[in-house]
């Protein structure tokens, strides 16, 4: 068995060795600039760690993996510009660098570049690796499209924002999972229950998302802090904010949703100091504990050792704690 640390080199080696090297540098520098910004690369590691639970090769499995972490990078230059983000990976976000145009058009060639590596899948699995692809990248535009709506709706209930984190997040680790599955050769069953443990941990994981971007620092979460406060997103917090709100605290809410000038860090102190009232921090920390728990029960259906095992569950442990 490779151990994590393994994967995650193989997969910096094979990132770098992706050549984006043609004209228009315009086009493709962005590109370059942020896959070489590295992240967590959870999504191929979570591929490649499914194969090789079922095959001590991963060799048919690099090509979708890149694909799926070049897909991931795709998604975040896309969102940055419609969540108007700066800072990405403690640097400037592509639109900031360049403009807006570009972040759309590189993202644009991304998807195409992700399709093209999924594409190298070896015939036997092609279609259903593709098929499972095209399914999830739909359903994180869906997932996508409601993040948006709902910023301006204020009576989003539990159960939708569950729904829409599990469209924009938690599917495409599920995807992964699935992937790497069935390029290892693992049962339908198993590959099913991996995509099961995906699902579960990619809601933890965007809960975790939701509480770093309030009680994160920024020089380890790479990203501002108290950017979803500044535009009204239903984060886990917020949602649940609205709903135990005082009647003071929906006033406090209310005026600032009203409000179109305002300096910024007055409204994320402010949000912040009824997130602290009303434990929100401990109640997300209660929710992320409880998919872990429904994730590690789908781990236990699996066909295979706890020995081979080991290392998803230590990487769904770091995940669980991670504050990057
Ligand atoms: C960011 O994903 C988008 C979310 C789903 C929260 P990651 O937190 O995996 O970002 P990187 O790739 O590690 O930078
Ligand atoms: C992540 O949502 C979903 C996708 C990128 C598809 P966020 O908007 O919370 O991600 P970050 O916080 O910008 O990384
Ligand atoms: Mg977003
Ligand atoms: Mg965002
Ligand atoms: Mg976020």
């Amino acid at each position: 068995m490779l151990s994590f640390k393994d994967i995650l080199q193989r997969i910096e080696e094979e990132i770098s060795n992706l050549q984006f090297n043609y004209p228009p540098k315009s086009l493709y520098d962005p590109i370059e600039y942020i896959l070489s910004l590295g992240g967590k690369r959870i999504r191929p590691a979570l591929t490649l760690m499914a194969c090789n639970i079922y095959n001590a090769s991963i060799e048919n499995a690099i090509k979708p993996a890149l694909g799926l972490e070049v897909f991931h990078n795709f998604t975040l230059l896309h969102d940055d510009l419609m969540d108007e983000a700066d800072k990405r990976r403690n640097k400037p976000t592509v639109h900031k660098v360049w403009n807006a145009n570009t972040a759309i058009l590189s993202g644009d060639a991304m998807l195409i570049a992700a399709y093209q590596l999924i594409g190298e899948t070896e015939a036997r699995h092609l279609k259903e690796i593709l098929d499972l692809f095209t399914v999830t990248a739909l359903e994180i535009c869906g997932g996508q499209q409601y993040d948006m709506e709902f910023e301006s709706r204020m009576n989003v209930s539990e159960a939708e924002y569950i729904e829409m984190i599990r469209l924009k997040t938690a599917v495409l680790l599920a995807c992964s999972l699935k992937t790497g599955a069935i390029l290892g050769g693992a049962t339908e069953s198993d590959a099913n229950n991996l995509y099961q443990y995906g699902i579960y941990i990619g809601l933890a994981f965007q809960l975790q998302d939701d509480l770093l971007d309030v009680y994160g620092d920024t020089a380890t979460f790479g990203k501002n802090i108290g950017g979803d406060i500044l535009c009204n997103k239903k984060t886990f917090l917020l949602v649940n904010a609205l709903h135990l709100a005082s009647k003071e605290q929906k006033e406090t809410m209310n005026l600032w949703f009203g409000k179109k000038t305002y300096k910024p860090e007055e409204k994320i102190a402010s949000f912040t100091h009824i997130y602290d009232q009303l434990n929100l921090k401990t109640l997300t920390e209660n929710k992320i504990q409880s998919y872990y728990d429904e994730a590690m029960k789908c781990l236990d259906q699996l066909s295979v050792s706890d020995e081979k095992l080991y290392v998803l569950k230590d990487v769904c442990d770091r995940l669980m704690n991670r504050q990057s």
